[in-house]
């Protein structure tokens, strides 16, 4: 049997070796016509006194048994505590043309193990671990890893918070280890499950990259290690509590998928995310609808009058879908009650929501509702009726967040009143979008005497495919406090993901530029808010917001109404923008540009590279007198494009006493991509928090 297989794809290739437990060898750029083993031969590595009398390969799962002295891939142990150190033998490899599974099993353990890898727009792992034994197998993690290059020295992590989410921070990768672990119980603002690492040095459009996520809405760990010897991985898995994964005999457990991608440049790099997120989601084909969320117009202020005004303020600007957020149902006024009772509340839309329904579709606009559906009040109807289905130890008392606790989805009746509730809602009014939010972590989540974290989001994954397979038409969006929960596995049962509760242009260009690593930016909603925000009292121009949300999908989030009329037909023309525009963006390339730290440039190339529409925002002063040039790589060298200013609603320029003639003059600049590469662009002078928006059209 030919132990190397070799799997291609348009921009990458990948070499895995099953002479031993299965051991990527090779996986970045195309090759090329090459004979694998020669890949083999050439990195073979020559062993040194003072260690073992063989090298442990840097397999897909590295095994303490065979003196592998990293993080093994597999942890745990039966009841005694034997087999913790596993040894695996390959039993057999199935490979179609662009995918492979290897099965391999430890007699003595009595453990098997598949390893499931496809090689497309990105690579895609996944691991199971069986127990054939006749006593328990506790699991303590099993995980995904990759090797990465020599020349890889530096990796580029993501923090965050709430209100600042996808921040990056490039770290130098010496000898020893980088941890990320998150335990929040959903995939978090503060450990996003993704990195990249790269030649020292690496930018948008240099240097080896390689990216890593992991597509998972629980408890992550992912691992960066340089060993010793000079090897280098990563490793990504689900985090498991103690005790979390028992597995009786005859049971499996499989690992959340690892998705991995390599480009020159974290700009190509990202590509392959983005194109994975585009053929793996249900996101439509249909534009995305410009949305309208009341959520900062009013918040729980619910009055049936205002937000009729509001949906014919939004009507009037061009909205196309008006979102109801939270405050419609239960008991709901505040932040203190109402969360498990998903039937509108009568006090405040006595007639129900069909009215108020029927008034946005007939301004032509669509419905959508926000819910909470995995969270309970203690002050609620459902909580009166059932205070034991929620995910906590009994025997202690909850910690709340936000007021609130988070019920036991795992519990089948709890589960099934979920389920019919929002059913129920669906059914009976005439709703096309549903913004699922989930405002607090999970905290020891513990049901039928374990801990709850995978559980949950087991039962949060099922509950939305059983709601998208009643409601096929109905799309969704995932929120937790923002972006607290985004990754590609949720992005596989959601249409969009809520970015942050941060609307202020001058926070979002950093969170929308870390998000769109991973994601394209059909998926991320991105809103246009009231010229003062409300996160950081920041106040801002109508152009810099514009510009800001425009590179997302769409929506304006203030009471809209009470905009002056310059202000209200500033928003109606954004819209306008994003509509002649999304096209473009949504299916084009994301392209980010290195620039001064002042600046961020960043934009989107269409497919074709028939055209382009880049964006330059002045975040705070210039480093220099004049701003430093604009390199716009990637385009076809001998194309030629036409540059034209795009105008932006409201003023935007900056304090000179002229400006660069192609952005000032009337006559447009035609230059080549070469051109565009490698002398680039004067940008004008701008204002802090200033944004200008270029459109380049391929001269044919
Ligand atoms: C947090 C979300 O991110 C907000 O947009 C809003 O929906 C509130 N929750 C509502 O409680």
């Amino acid at each position: 049997m030919n132990a190397l297989h070799r799997l291609t794809a348009a921009h990458l290739d990948l070499i895995v070796d099953t002479s031993s437990t299965p051991t990527i060898r090779y996986f970045g750029a195309p090759l090329g016509e090459v004979d694998t083993t020669s890949v083999i031969r050439a990195l073979e590595r020559p062993l040194v006194p003072g260690g073992l009398d063989v090298e442990p390969p840097l397999a897909i799962v590295p095994e303490a048994g065979g003196g592998f002295f990293g993080r093994p891939g597999l942890l745990g142990h039966r009841p005694t505590g034997i087999d913790h150190a596993p040894q695996f033998t390959v039993a057999g490899v199935e490979r179609s043309d662009n995918s492979l599974r290897v099965d391999c099993v430890d007699d003595v353990a009595a453990l098997r193990l598949a390893i499931t890898i496809s090689l497309d727009e990105a690579l895609i792992a996944s691991v199971s671990v069986h127990n054939d034994g006749p006593t328990r197998y506790h699991l303590d993690a099993l995980t995904v890893t990759l090797p990465l290059p020599d020349h890889v020295d530096q990796l580029l992590l993501f923090d965050g918070r709430w209100a600042r989410e996808f921040a990056t921070r490039r770290v130098d990768w010496g000898e020893g280890t980088h941890q990320i672990d998150n335990r929040r119980g959903r995939t978090s603002h503060e450990h996003p499950p993704l990195l990249f690492a790269g030649q020292r040095g690496f930018g948008e459009w240099r240097g080896d990259v390689w990216g890593a996520h992991l597509a998972w809405s629980g408890n992550h760990s992912i691992r960066a290690e340089r060993l010793a010897d000079g090897r280098r991985y990563v490793q990504l898995g689900e985090l498991l509590q103690p005790g979390e994964v028992v597995l009786e005999s005859g049971e499996s457990y499989r690992t959340p998928d690892v998705i991995a991608v390599h480009g020159y440049g974290l700009t190509p790099a990202s590509w392959g995310f983005h194109r994975t997120v585009r053929r793996r989601g249900p996101q439509r084909v249909t534009p995305r609808a410009v949305v309208a969320n009341t959520w900062e117009a009013m918040y729980f202020d619910h009055d049936p009058d205002a937000v009729r005004a509001l949906a014919d303020a939004a009507a009037a600007v061009g909205v196309e879908r008006f979102v109801l957020d939270d405050g419609w149902f239960g008991g709901r006024r505040g932040d203190t009650a109402g969360l498990g009772d998903w039937v509108v509340s009568e006090d405040v839309y006595p007639d129900g929501l069909a009215p108020l329904i029927d008034h946005v579709r007939g301004l032509g606009m669509e419905f959508g509702i926000w819910v909470e559906p995995e969270m309970v009040n203690t002050d609620s109807e459902l909580y009166r009726a059932h205070p034991d289905w929620v995910l906590v130890d009994q025997r202690r008392a909850p910690v709340l967040g936000r007021n609130q606790l988070v019920l036991d989805i795992t519990r089948d009746d709890a589960f099934a009143h979920v389920l019919g509730q929002l059913d129920a809602l669906l059914v009976d009014h005439d709703i096309a979008y549903v913004k699922w939010d989930m405002n607090r972590p999970l905290v020891a989540p513990a049901t039928s005497g374990a801990p709850g974290t995978r559980r949950h989001t087991l039962a949060l994954y099922r509950l939305f495919d059983e709601l998208r397979e009643r409601h096929p038409n109905v799309e969704f969006e995932s929120c937790a406090g923002g972006g607290g929960r985004i990754d590609l596995e949720i992005l596989r049962r959601t249409e969009r993901v809520w970015a942050s509760d941060c609307i202020d242009p001058l926070e979002r260009q950093a969170i929308q530029r870390g998000l769109s690593m991973l994601l394209p930016p059909e998926v991320v909603g991105a809103h246009i808010g009231a010229p003062r925000a409300h996160t950081t009292q920041r106040t801002s121009r109508t152009s810099f917001r514009t510009a800001t949300a425009l590179f997302g999908h769409l929506g304006v989030e203030c009471d809209i109404g009470a905009q002056t009329p310059g202000e209200q037909a500033r928003i109606a023309e954004a819209i306008a923008l994003y509509r002649r525009f999304r096209p473009l963006i949504h299916a084009g390339d994301v392209v980010r540009f290195d620039t001064e730290d002042s600046v961020m440039a960043h934009g989107a190339y269409a497919a074709d590279r028939g055209e382009a529409l880049v964006s330059f925002a002045q975040l705070t002063r210039s480093q220099q007198q004049v701003p430093a040039r604009w390199l716009l790589p990637g385009l076809p060298f001998d194309a030629r494009y036409t540059i034209r200013r795009i105008d932006l609603p409201g003023e935007v320029l900056g304090m000179a006493f002229s400006q660069p003639a192609w952005w000032a003059a009337g006559e447009p600049l035609v230059l080549t991509g070469r051109q565009l590469a490698l002398h680039g662009l004067q940008p004008p002078v701008l204002h802090p928090e200033t944004a200008v928006l270029v459109h380049l059209d391929r001269v044919v």
